[in-house]
């Protein structure tokens, strides 16, 4: 029961009953893909990865559920993309098994749950700074996951490099029994990382937003000159182009989401988010940065509040 048939789709499960029954069936490894739908060029990066990781006689789940916990008053909720049909096409083009896709009320029968994961500290900063108490929704409805579906592999995307950062230490810190695997971030050719929310740009917009990826390819290009000729290079692109809304650019350690001391020598992020129009976009690409000049100063990172 590992591979479905050829030209069988997966099985869709709407309810935690359903998954139940279809669980036991599911060849081991069973490895989880968690989507909240629209799936593109990045999600599909994310399902080979996990066909991958399954081998011949494994399972490939993927989770469509827009999880209502991890959107604010006044975000995207209502009008984010849902087109479960191509996601259904794209999970059989790529061997799924099971499609875990929950109501809201299935969910979270109660409404929103009194007990929540709370992120820490590192979950309070960047996005969880300008999007408050989006991680606490995001590691909520991952735990219940984990919980429901029970895989022994979960593969999560390099561009939610955060999201990443602290799923891996949800499962470290409360010992949960699950391989976290990670995928590249996938771009367009235009360089523009794919996002189920790119579909909201304009041709301008995204014109606009492709300052994001080039600041980042600036900062990259300084990785020999250290932290912070790294940082003022990407600076330089994102708060040049005025159009552009930049919440936040930084170059962390991608293990904590700290700002590297100026002469840190060793992988790094730059990371950034940024509002071209209506829409919000995050990004981020690796470093190995080679020691600053010693006696630089400057932290690593730029916030919008404190240079302007
Ligand atoms: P969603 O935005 O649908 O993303 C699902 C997964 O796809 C995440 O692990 C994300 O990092 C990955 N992904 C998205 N765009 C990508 C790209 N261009 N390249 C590589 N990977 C990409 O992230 C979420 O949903 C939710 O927060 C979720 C984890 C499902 C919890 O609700």
């Amino acid at each position: 029961m590992s591979q479905p048939p050829a030209g069988t789709g997966p099985v869709l499960l709407p309810t935690k009953a359903a998954l139940a029954a279809a669980r036991p069936g599911l060849g081991a490894p069973v490895v989880l893909v968690p989507t909240m739908g629209a799936l593109h060029a990045g999600h599909r990066a994310l399902l080979q990865a996990a066909r991958d990781q399954a081998g011949p006689a494994g399972s490939v789940i993927v989770s469509i559920f827009v999880n209502p916990l991890q959107f604010r008053p006044g975000e995207d909720l209502d009008r984010y993309p849902r087109t479960l049909d191509d996601d259904l096409a794209m999970c059989a083009s790529e061997g799924v098994r099971a499609v875990f896709a929950p109501s809201a009320a299935e969910m979270y029968p109660g409404g929103q749950p009194d007990v929540t994961v709370d992120p820490g500290p590192a979950g309070r900063v960047f996005e969880g700074e300008f999007r408050p108490g989006f991680f606490d929704g995001v590691l909520t409805v991952v735990l219940k996951l984990f919980h429901l579906i029970r895989p022994d592999v979960a593969v999560f995307g390099a561009k939610d490099a955060q999201q990443l950062m602290l799923v891996r230490r949800m499962v470290s810190d409360v010992d949960l029994d699950i391989a976290i695997a990670a995928t590249p971030t996938v771009r367009d050719h235009d360089g523009l990382a794919t996002s189920s929310r790119n579909r909201y740009l304009s041709a301008a917009d995204r014109a606009l937003a492709l300052t994001l990826p080039r600041g980042l390819r600036a900062g990259q290009a300084r990785a020999a000159q250290g932290a912070p000729a790294v940082l003022a290079a990407a600076e330089k692109v994102l708060r040049g182009e005025t159009a552009l809304a930049v919440d936040y650019v930084a170059v962390v350690d991608p293990r904590t989401f700290s700002p590297v001391a100026p002469d840190h020598a060793g992988p790094a992020l730059i990371v950034a988010a940024a509002r071209a129009g209506a829409t919000r976009l995050i990004d981020n690409v690796p470093v190995v940065l080679a020691a600053g000049p010693a006696g630089a100063d400057g932290e690593g990172q730029s916030r919008d509040a404190a240079d302007h």
